[in-house]
């Protein structure tokens, strides 16, 4: 399935647990690599439920493999209009989960400000942090090593919902946008930073996705279109989505023996 230059790669495993178990495993390889390659890598990190998972498994690991946590910097794709303490976070569930555990220097870790007063100058200045740690000295888009992401059953990623304004952002690298169906404000990445980045990495899992999951990977345009998850394309970075059965179970892809 060409998407961008790229073609998405699809991991299915037979339980959500084994899906979280594969992109950790795919998580600390690229992370691994970026550093022995760039000497640093550039991460955001996903919010929700489903990462949760993941993180206390990298989190579990955290002392006895060679992950080079004190070369990482951490960003978020998205955050909800609470302060960080909040339990709706996206970074309290990842500090918790994860990052009070990994030996990321704090200052190397930077939260959304999704409860600012002023959310579009907030915006501006998380982009402009971006630009400034990630892209260096670069004009270009800054090219995350690894971007993770979600998606709701509406086919919404990061905070990217259907008909939201958001969608059509060409310019801006970071927004927020209050969204209708949530009546809330939210922060996010828009699609040119998301797929400026050298790995995303989706990881689905539970039947609820499976609608969702079918459209986005199926090649028909008509039924993409609806789904903003579908407008993640790499320009030249590798896609991955890491399923459970149950996300891909409306799919053709081969299910796995259980
Ligand atoms: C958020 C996430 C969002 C998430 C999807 C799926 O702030 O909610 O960033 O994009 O990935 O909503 O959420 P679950 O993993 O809870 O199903």
């Amino acid at each position: 399935m060409n998407r961008g230059k790229s073609t998405a790669e699809v991991i299915v495993k037979s339980t959500s647990e084994d899906a979280a178990a594969a992109a950790a495993n795919l998580f600390r390889k690229i992370v691994c690599q970026t550093v022995a390659d760039r000497r640093v890598c550039n991460l955001a990190l996903a919010g929700g439920t489903t990462p949760h998972e993941l993180y206390e498994k990298l989190a579990a690991e955290v002392f006895d493999c060679d992950m080079p946590w004190p070369s990482v910097k951490v960003f978020f794709g998205d955050e909800r209009d609470v302060p960080h303490d909040h339990v709706d976070s996206n970074y309290h569930m990842a500090q918790r989960a994860l990052l009070d555990i990994a030996p990321v220097p704090p200052e190397q870790i930077h939260p959304m400000p999704a409860d600012a007063d002023d959310l579009n100058e907030a915006a501006e200045e998380y982009e402009q942090l971006i630009r400034r740690i990630v892209g260096g000295e670069s004009e270009d888009t800054p090219g995350f090593d690894l971007i993770l992401l979600g998606m709701g059953a509406d086919g919404h990623t990061a905070s990217l919902f259907p008909r939201t304004k958001a969608l059509n952002e060409t310019e801006k690298l970071v927004v927020s946008q209050y969204v209708p169906v949530l009546g809330r404000n939210r922060m996010t990445f828009t699609f040119p930073l998301i797929n400026a980045a050298r790995h995303v990495m989706f990881l689905i899992t539970g039947e609820d996705k499976a609608d969702a999951v079918a459209a986005i990977l199926s090649k028909d345009e008509q039924r993409r279109k609806n789904f903003p998850a579908a407008f993640v394309k790499p320009t030249d970075g590798r896609l991955v989505f890491v399923l459970d059965t149950a996300a891909a179970k409306k799919t053709n892809l081969k299910i796995p023996e259980k």
